[in-house]
């Protein structure tokens, strides 16, 4: 057994269809220590206990991978969280939802720790889960779209900021910037290096953020500036997240220095205010990641309807399920 740092925090999941719940939920953890060890369960575990997963594990770990607040990643955890793997890795506390989640026995896959005084519950996001986006997808329904004036930046500036921290999770690291009216640029968070910095400025919905995502903008880091993602408003083209959650869902990314929310019609706005090296919009860029946009994550939920449908119609009851 390694030695228990009380400084080493463990969290546990799926992170199926990553979305900023999970982020925060991440963010939450981190602010209980300096290192955050992640414990992925595999695709066989979920399906036994939960339901089909839509994204596949190297995805979801891919994806787990593009997030700036965790320290590890540790692979195959078990569902139900087990102190043994936690002393392996020298983590005395785990973090979790306040939500009650159970094995395929109906067993609280988090009794065990609980009893032994080592689980920390953090507030569960709410207005955001996996169902809730695949059923947006089934729906196509346009009810979550915003729009970003100033009752929105009143509404999420806060979650905004601590989502624009840095890799403690503590302290302010991102420029964040929204676009009101399609003109006016309006400045929510300062970045926390020289604002003269050289930029390269990616334009994109992302949507369902990952691992398409992740890997551009690792491969346009890489070209040595820092990158400022622009963020499209809802209703530019059907979104199953709306511009706040994709916005947190991108800013939880460590490749993003700056995020400007809300696209202009005239780049001149920004390009007057920000050092752009290069606009690049992220649909264009080719690469190996492509499959996932072509006939990966909406098809195979498609493929799955049937297999989400009954998992729901069992955990809510069918009376439930078709409110
Ligand atoms: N979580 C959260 N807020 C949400 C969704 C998840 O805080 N809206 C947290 C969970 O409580 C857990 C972590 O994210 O600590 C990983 O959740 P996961 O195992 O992926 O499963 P679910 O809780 O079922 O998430 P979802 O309903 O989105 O599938």
């Amino acid at each position: 057994m390694a030695e228990l740092k009380e400084n080493r925090i463990w969290i546990d999941g799926c992170f199926d269809f990553f979305h900023h719940g999970h982020a925060n939920a991440i963010l939450q953890a981190k602010q209980f220590g300096d290192e955050l060890y992640i414990g992925l369960h595999t695709d066989e575990d979920i399906f036994t206990n939960k339901g089909p997963t839509v994204m596949n594990f190297k995805e979801r770990s891919e994806t787990i991978l593009g997030n700036k607040w965790i320290t590890e990643l540790v692979p195959n955890a078990p569902y139900v969280t087990d102190p043994d793997w936690m002393n392996e890795h020298g983590c005395k506390y785990v973090v979790h939802g306040d939500d009650i989640s159970t094995d395929a026995n109906g067993n609280d896959c988090y009794g065990i720790v609980r009893d032994k005084g080592r689980l920390i519950l953090v507030k569960r996001t709410g207005g955001v889960s996996t169902t809730d986006l695949i059923n947006i997808l089934l729906n196509r329904s346009n009810d979550h779209y915003l729009t970003i004036n100033d009752d929105f930046i009143t509404k999420y500036k806060d979650i905004l900021k601590k989502f624009g921290t840095g890799e403690d999770g503590k302290t302010a690291y991102n420029g964040i910037y929204l676009i009101k009216n399609k003109t006016a640029l309006e400045t929510l968070q300062v970045p926390q290096f020289q604002e003269d910095q050289k930029y390269i400025y990616v334009k994109g919905s992302y949507d369902l953020f990952h691992p398409f995502h992740i890997k551009s903008l690792s491969q346009l880091k890489s070209k040595g500036f820092k990158i400022i993602i622009g963020v499209y408003e809802d209703a530019h083209e059907f979104t199953i997240m709306n511009v706040i959650q994709r916005s947190l869902s991108a800013l939880q990314c460590k490749h993003v220095d700056s995020i400007i929310i809300g696209v202009t019609d005239d780049d001149s706005v920004i390009t007057k205010k920000f050092q752009i090296e290069e606009i690049i919009s992220i649909d264009d860029l080719t690469n190996e990641f492509a499959y996932l946009k072509d006939n990966g994550i909406q098809k195979r939920i498609q493929d799955n309807i049937n297999l989400y449908k009954e998992r729901q119609l069992k955990k809510l009851g069918k009376a439930e399920y078709e409110k």
